[in-house]
């Protein structure tokens, strides 16, 4: 099939480069010439295991191109995919500012012929609906009937997000009408997962029900966790236990220093505010980011009992949200590192990633090229982020320390490796 996709952020990319990788032809749009340059050249510019090959793959087989003709793109296509940003508003509200102008367009530019436009972007329930109306206004046409429309969300973590397009668990399709939905389930049947076809409202709810749920599972983790610590007991052992039942499941169950990312925050808040604007209590949803925002500074209270920090040198292993991608928003570092600076630490950083992101924001911290290099001379040592290498960490590194207080906010450290160490809820 012919493809656009609006949106060339993870989303927009990962979701563009997989629909080529499985034949189809697609044209991917985005304002900033650059970014199109670049991907056009087969470097894109998020860094997502396994991007760039399947990118370079797809260009050099002509069914994958990067363009600024948004008309153009929109004219050809059978499908046209809305990925564009739909970030927090300042009241944690969701912000529909680029989605509105996004379908405006695609109503400018719709083809003459049937084609399906696609949200595909994370949407309060009733989004889509509303971006209907825009697109009947702008082409004055008729959706269901000159035009289809489909709701369809993604589930893509970041640093696996091509993996999780490309083997999905299930796809949504939130239909306006059959016909709408027929088309994506003759996009998505290449994918062998189970495709639920649903009403618009529906697909929309499922995507902020899940993520909504998953971050729940986060922070119920960190308050058991909190509690075993309290208790002199391995809450990874508790929930290694827990996550046997099958209807729980082992994921998700990781405490730590809480959640990041610029997903889990953005969407509880914009649930817990729809349950507000309808009038709904939603405490346990509210208190899901309380808790998280909590967390990320048990651990600088567990630092402070272990020493003053003021004048001291405190090593941060770990600034993006998690590991495997450079993506620093959210991440729990930008708030501990301000914390530290503001009791009088020095601090030094490293991340394999996301340095240069974090720079501009912090210029007094000292970024370094290895963990061992930031450890070297610190009084403490602070792991925020799960990178891989951080689990080969062994004693020998840490030992340039000036003192081996070192607490780990992500389970990476193998006490066989590094006899001493303690863990924010273990
Ligand atoms: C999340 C959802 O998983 C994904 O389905 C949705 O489409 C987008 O939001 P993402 O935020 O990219 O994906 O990554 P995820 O793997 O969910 O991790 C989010 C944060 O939670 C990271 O900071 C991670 O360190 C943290 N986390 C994850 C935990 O603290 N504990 C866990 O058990 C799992």
């Amino acid at each position: 099939m012919q493809i656009c996709v609006i949106g060339t952020g993870y989303v927009g990319l990962c979701s563009g480069v997989g629909l080529a990788a499985k034949g189809n032809q697609v044209a991917c749009v985005g304002r900033n010439k650059d970014k199109i340059a670049g991907i056009q050249q087969g470097i894109p510019p998020i860094f997502e295991g396994g991007l760039q090959e399947l990118l370079q793959e797809v260009l050099r087989n002509g069914l994958f191109r990067a363009t600024d003709d948004f008309a153009g793109a929109v004219k050809e296509a059978e499908a046209t995919f809305l990925c564009v940003g739909t970030p927090s508003g300042k009241d944690g509200r969701i912000d529909l500012t680029e989605m509105r102008q996004a379908a405006a367009q695609v109503g400018e530019a719709l083809p003459d012929g049937y084609c399906v436009v696609v949200v595909k972007s994370t949407v309060v329930p009733g989004t889509t609906e509303e971006m209907i109306r825009i697109l009947e206004e702008r082409s004055g046409r008729k959706a269901g009937k000159d035009f289809g429309v489909c709701m369809n969300p993604e589930f893509l973590r970041e640093g696996r997000a091509l993996q999780d397009f490309l083997q999905p668990d299930r796809v949504v399709v939130g239909q306006l009408d059959p016909r709408s939905g027929d088309v994506l389930q003759r996009l998505y049947a290449p994918f062998q997962a189970p495709i639920l076809r649903t009403d618009l409202k529906t697909a929309e709810m499922i995507k902020y029900a899940s993520n909504s749920l998953l971050a729940t599972k986060i922070s119920f983790a960190n308050e058991v966790g909190n509690l075993c610590k309290q208790l002199g007991i391995d809450t990874y052992a508790v929930m290694g236990g827990v996550g046997l039942d099958h209807r729980i499941g082992p994921h998700f169950l990781r405490a730590g220093v809480g959640f990041g990312g610029s997903c889990f925050q953005k969407d509880v808040s914009a649930l817990k505010s729809l349950a507000e604007d309808q009038g709904v209590p939603a405490p346990l949803i509210t208190d899901v980011l309380e808790v998280n925002r909590r967390q990320r500074f048990k651990i600088i209270d567990l630092l402070e009992r272990r020493l003053p920090v003021n004048g001291k040198t405190i090593a941060i292993l770990g600034l993006s949200f998690m590991g495997g991608t450079d993506d620093i928003r959210e991440s729990p570092a930008l708030d501990i590192i301000p914390a530290l600076l503001q009791k009088g630490a020095a601090v030094r950083a490293y991340d394999p990633q996301a340095t240069r992101h974090v720079r501009p924001l912090f210029p007094q911290v000292t970024y370094c090229a290895s963990a061992r290099e930031a450890l070297a001379g610190a009084d403490a040592c602070l792991l925020l982020t799960e990178w891989e290498e951080f689990r080969s960490l062994t004693d020998q590194d840490f030992s340039g320390m000036r003192s081996p207080v070192i607490l780990e906010g992500r389970r990476m450290l193998d006490r066989s490796k590094v006899s001493r160490f303690e863990g924010i809820c273990w």
